[in-house]
């Protein structure tokens, strides 16, 4: 195979970083252009628009309207294995929400739409996607194969990863591997969190409504309190993950939620507690609501109450295949140069709903370390003065363009 991208020559890897950084305004520009009109969950219309008109000026094979907003693009290498071999299909993922946060950054490129706001660096993720995109199709004689990008909506929920696939986007030519990043401000710039294995944890809720006997403040014998039983359960709650769980696996359930009562001298009729879930043993999906439910139930029979519970599950853990996160990690290593530049430290018990695909193929997850203190540029995600040192578009474009030489290497 004769590549353009020759995995060992140092030469070839400095000319494809040199024309990467090349595009770097034009990153810089879709990004902000981006921020500036940033859309929520199955919303994205004018993203779709953008991502669609760039698209088609480069001659890229796109189809739209895919889960509502959803984009995929095909870019096809030039054939160049034998013809009985079918050739292998990358699928690179970007998602494309906005948050309903009112930005408060003073930039030039502050969100016009009043309310909403790109506080998690999914307009980034659209540029380097957009940036691989144009890359691959300037260089389709490198790589055997077909890459797909698909940009993907709501990853903020309701989730566009599930409905996508059930759209078939995995499908018609068959992905074989999936890769996707985070900008990730909790990284500083320069460095990137790739771990096999569990990045992310998974997202689920519950609610339940517990129903006592309303009554006099001053007359709680002829009552059943439901602030007292609801105090119970939410401390009932916490011997979940410190008497249930593995100490050697990581959980959260947090009620966030509590609300009963109106009056000081009236006993609530009814409670209303509610909470999230993170795991990452998918084992722990089914203990953790089983036990929230005994307790619950267990509680409220002590005292006579009755109650409605529901749990919903949002979306699984971020589990990685070993073999596509060791590729990543030696693609990472030639980009970040020292050993310590890459992170495997960096889980978080955050959700993604990449998870999905990565239920149905292999691939890899992995952060792209985008803060940068000294700019001021280190607020947390989906915070109103998040922001990312623009440097990290580019070493994204170089990850996914490098990823893709090497898969088919
Ligand atoms: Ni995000």
């Amino acid at each position: 195979m004769i590549s353009t991208f020759p995995n060992a020559a140092a030469v070839d890897l400095s000319r494809i970083r040199l024309e990467i950084r090349s595009l770097q305004p034009r990153l810089v520009e879709w990004r902000r252009r981006l921020h500036q009109r940033p859309e929520l969950g199955f919303k994205e219309k004018l993203t779709a628009e953008f991502i669609a008109q760039k698209l088609s000026e480069w001659g890229i094979t796109h189809q739209t309207g895919i889960a509502k907003t959803g984009i995929v693009a095909i870019i096809e290498g030039k054939q160049q294995d034998s013809p009985i071999q079918k050739p292998k299909v990358l699928a690179i993922r970007a998602d494309m929400d906005a948050l309903p946060i009112q930005e408060e950054n003073e930039v030039p490129y502050r969100s016009q739409h009043d309310g909403m706001m790109h506080a998690c660096g999914h307009d980034g993720h659209i540029a380097i996607a957009l940036g691989t995109a144009y890359f691959l199709s300037q260089h389709r004689e490198a790589f055997p194969g077909t890459v797909k990008i698909i940009f993907q909506p709501a990853e903020e929920g309701p989730g566009g990863a599930k409905p996508m696939i059930e759209a078939g986007v995995l499908t018609n030519p068959d992905v074989d591997a999936i890769i996707g990043l985070h900008l990730w401000n909790n990284l500083p710039l320069g460095t990137l969190g790739i771990r096999t294995g569990a990045l992310m944890a998974a997202t689920e809720s519950f609610t339940c409504k517990i129903h006592g006997k309303g009554g006099h403040g001053a007359i709680p014998h002829q009552t059943v309190d439901s602030i007292v039983v609801g105090a119970q359960i939410v401390n009932a709650l916490q011997t979940i993950v410190s008497r249930n769980v593995s100490p050697i696996d990581s959980a959260v359930v947090t009620v966030g939620r509590f609300h009963a009562g109106k009056a000081v001298n009236v006993i609530a009729d009814t409670a209303e507690i509610a909470g999230t879930v993170r795991y990452f043993n998918p084992e722990l999906g089914k203990l953790i609501p089983q036990r929230i439910e005994q307790i619950i139930s267990g509680i409220c029979a002590s005292h006579g109450a009755k109650y409605e519970l529901d749990y919903n599950g949002l979306y699984p853990p971020v589990i990685n295949n070993a073999d596509i996160a060791e590729m990543v990690r030696s693609v990472g290593l030639d980009i970040v140069e020292t050993p310590l530049g890459i992170v495997p430290e960096c889980q978080t018990m955050g959700g993604e709903d990449m998870s999905f695909f990565l239920q149905a193929v292999p691939g890899c997850y992995f952060f792209l370390g985008s803060a940068n203190p000294d700019l001021g540029l280190a607020y947390p995600h989906h915070h109103p003065r998040f922001d990312f040192d623009e440097t990290a578009l580019g070493m994204g474009v170089e990850m996914f363009v490098r990823c893709v030489e090497k898969f088919y290497a």
